[in-house]
């Protein structure tokens, strides 16, 4: 029987511990073998996405394999558009792609409100992994930020500028607005189901925050993370807003208990800025590829940097080619120290 590890709910409800909780952005998928190969036993990634048990098998890897602090549940932010009836396919080496971008008035009116049933894989995903993990540590539950997940929307894909996405929250912010809110009112829904179906913290993913001009942040994207934050009392909520620095203090002012940071942003200059929350972050993806010495050098410095309490991850999502020595020698490093 192993112990309880609640590291990370402690951490983020602001208690003092021993040593941070440490996990990965990304620690399920490509860095890991075992994801490998059983990605390649099925048709691909959104069959796992879609399959209750492997969504289970697959979040329980990164636990087993790396002994993290916490299990983030195995899916996509794109669940969500997909629910509101815009497919999307993972592209090998490109990404995630929608055939049919949402540019119009009629396309913005043809999509429904993503209702918790249509994403009954996830949130049986997630049962089926509470009770394998038996709180062995505690887990994660996402969705993504209503911006990010226009930004995908609209453009259709990844790009550099998001312009399509842009250009429409300024020739028809009404009707980016309407968007935003069939976004947020079933991604509310679906993170409300999360936490009852177990999962015990939720993060927001805002990877496209750093695109927007400071004003149309907090006209389009703030108030709709605040009505998110809102929507699950019950657990704490991470919201990490990739590039916001121009909105540190905008983002401090959200019910939420942790800001993630990217590896951009010093701890000692985020902290004079705000002072009411729990930083989560934020080591440079690219450092896990050097020496381990190097790495576990860096961890400490940026565990020095930030404190007690606070929640060891990266800046952002594992790159997939990372060498997995380098993933535990930030992991070890992290899993040594004591305040
Ligand atoms: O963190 C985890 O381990 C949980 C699983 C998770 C995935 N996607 C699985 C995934 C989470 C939390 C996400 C979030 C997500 N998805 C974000 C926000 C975080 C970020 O990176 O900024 C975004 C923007 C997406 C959309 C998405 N999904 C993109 C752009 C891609 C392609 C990039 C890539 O890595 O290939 C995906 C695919 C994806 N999502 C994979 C995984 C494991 C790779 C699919 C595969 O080839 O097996």
């Amino acid at each position: 029987m192993q112990a309880k590890n609640d590291l990370l709910l402690r951490a983020a409800s602001g208690q003092l511990v021993e040593r941070p909780p440490v996990w990965l952005m990304r620690q399920a998928g490509r860095i890991l073998p075992e994801y490998r190969a059983l990605r390649a036993s099925v048709s691909g990634f959104l069959e796992l996405v879609r399959t209750p048990e492997l969504v289970c098998e697959v979040t329980l890897q990164p636990v087993d394999v790396l002994d993290v602090d916490a299990a983030i549940i195995f899916s996509d932010i794109l669940v969500i558009p997909e629910a509101m009836g815009l497919p999307y396919s993972m592209v090998e080496s490109v990404g995630p792609r929608f055939a049919d971008p949402v540019r119009t008035a009629a396309d913005v009116a043809r999509l429904r409100i993503a209702h918790p049933e249509d994403l009954a894989y996830v949130t049986e995903g997630i049962r089926l992994t509470r009770q394998a993990l038996n709180d062995r540590v505690p887990l994660i539950g996402f969705a993504g930020a209503p911006w990010t997940l226009m930004a995908y929307m609209v453009e259709g894909g990844g790009s550099k500028t998001f312009s399509h996405a842009r250009r429409m929250l300024y020739m028809a912010p009404e009707l980016s607005a309407v968007l935003l809110d069939k976004i947020t009112d079933g991604t509310i829904a679906y993170i409300q189901a999360q936490v009852k179906a177990g999962a015990q913290l939720i993060q927001l993913f805002d990877s496209w925050a750093g695109v927007l001009s400071p004003s149309q942040y907090r006209e389009f994207a703030l108030p709709r993370l605040q009505r998110l934050c809102q929507a699950v009392p019950e657990v704490p909520v991470t919201v990490f807003a990739k590039d916001a620095w121009f909105a540190l203090e905008d983002l401090a002012q959200l019910d939420c208990a942790v800001i993630g940071l990217d590896w951009q942003q010093e701890a000692s200059v985020v902290r004079d800025r705000i002072g009411n929350k729990v930083f989560q972050g934020n080591l440079d993806p690219c450092l896990l590829y050097a020496d381990p010495a190097e790495i576990a050098a860096q961890t400490r410095r940026m565990l020095d940097s930030f404190g007690n309490p606070h929640i060891a991850n990266l800046g952002h999502g594992v790159y997939p080619d990372t060498p997995l020595d380098g993933v535990r020698a930030f992991v070890d490093a992290v899993k040594a120290y004591r305040y």
